[in-house]
């Protein structure tokens, strides 16, 4: 009886041991051995996001769990310029930046988005995708960001409250919200308007509330923000295509290993190029959606772009004396 009762002490015993074992040993397959933070200022459904939510998926399934990246949206983590400092020093692992907001701190930056420089999405591709668009990324050494992957987001366009846009007096005294960037401000300034730099999540108050006249994106980023709900003239003269950068904190790039870096760096080109093919459906979407709303769009006459373009040549001078020969290598590739 006594040896009956202890056996059956032994496997109660070893029944909870296995089991405490074993979920340990399942729990050690299931939690990541890293999770990282990948900051976006685009609402959810946004191309860009969607493209940080495929990135996210592809770098989980191919560690097997080991490595997870929970991407916030909506500028949970902060505005760019915020999340571009705190990329640099580690405190955000991952995030996708506008172009405009990255040449502030690595100012050889501005070239790639020099006003009326790629004269269709083709010629902008062709340049990134090729050798000037992979010494770029290079060029990111020692900023302590490490780039992952190019995303598109179209080209910007001006909008506002006040007027329609079809000629360069048009433009004269318009207060235009641009990015946090000097060469947007030089820009906008060579155009004859007033530019006013502002945080992406303020410009639709600042729109509704007359501090702004208008402002000036992608078709995209016009419909998602609502701003074409008080800002209803829409000028199609496409002044800049503002590339973007997935990128990744030098500090937390240090603590993957040779093959988790050589397979983040794959999991974010496929995250690119799916992001370029949805960036497509949504413009068509938004132009579509905007068809059906009270906005007014203004196609530039082919000799009013010309006055724009000729006005922005000072601006060359100022951002691109040093880097003329890029300049012409990049228009180059456009014929
Ligand atoms: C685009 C871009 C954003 C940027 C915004 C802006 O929408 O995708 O990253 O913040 O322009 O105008 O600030």
């Amino acid at each position: 009886m006594r040896s009956k009762l202890v056996k059956i002490l032994v496997s109660i015993l070893a029944v909870i041991l296995l089991g405490s074992c074993d979920n340990k040993h399942q729990r050690a397959v299931r939690s990541p051995e890293f999770v990282f933070f990948y900051a976006e200022n685009q609402d959810k459904d946004y191309p860009t996001t969607l493209g940080g939510y495929k990135f996210s998926e592809l770098v989980e399934e191919r560690s097997k769990g080991r490595i997870k990246i929970i991407v916030q949206p909506d500028s949970t983590l902060g505005c760019e310029k915020e999340v571009m400092e705190q990329l640099q020093f580690g405190g955000i692992d991952f995030a996708r930046i506008s172009l405009s907001t990255l040449a502030e701190s690595v100012p050889q930056f501005h070239v790639l988005q020099m006003p009326y420089l790629y004269t269709s999405s083709e010629h902008m591709w062709k340049v990134l995708d090729g050798e000037i668009g992979d010494n770029f990324m290079k060029s990111l050494e020692g900023s302590n960001m490490v780039a992952l992957s190019w995303y598109d987001a179209g080209a910007r366009n001006f909008y506002n409250s006040v007027r329609p846009i079809h000629s360069l007096e048009d433009m004269k005294g318009l207060k235009i919200r641009v990015q946090e960037s000097t060469l947007m401000v030089h820009m906008v300034e060579a155009l004859g308007a007033k530019a006013v730099p502002l945080v992406y999540s303020d410009v639709y108050s600042g729109l509704q509330r007359g501090t702004i006249d208008g402002a000036e994106n992608n078709w995209p980023s016009y419909e998602s923000t609502n701003h074409y709900k008080v800002a209803k003239y829409y000028t199609i003269d496409e002044h800049t295509r503002v590339p973007e950068l997935q990128l990744c904190a030098q500090a937390t790039w240090n603590k993957l290993s040779a093959e988790d870096r050589e397979m983040i760096q794959a999991c974010a080109k496929e995250s690119a190029l799916y992001e370029r093919t949805l960036w497509i459906e949504r413009e068509k979407q938004s132009k579509e959606r905007l068809s059906q709303s009270k906005v007014e769009v203004i196609e530039l006459l082919p000799e009013e772009k010309a006055r724009f373009q000729q006005a922005v040549k000072k601006v060359y001078e100022i951002y691109c004396a040093d880097y003329m020969d890029m300049i012409n290598a990049i228009i180059v590739e456009g014929r």
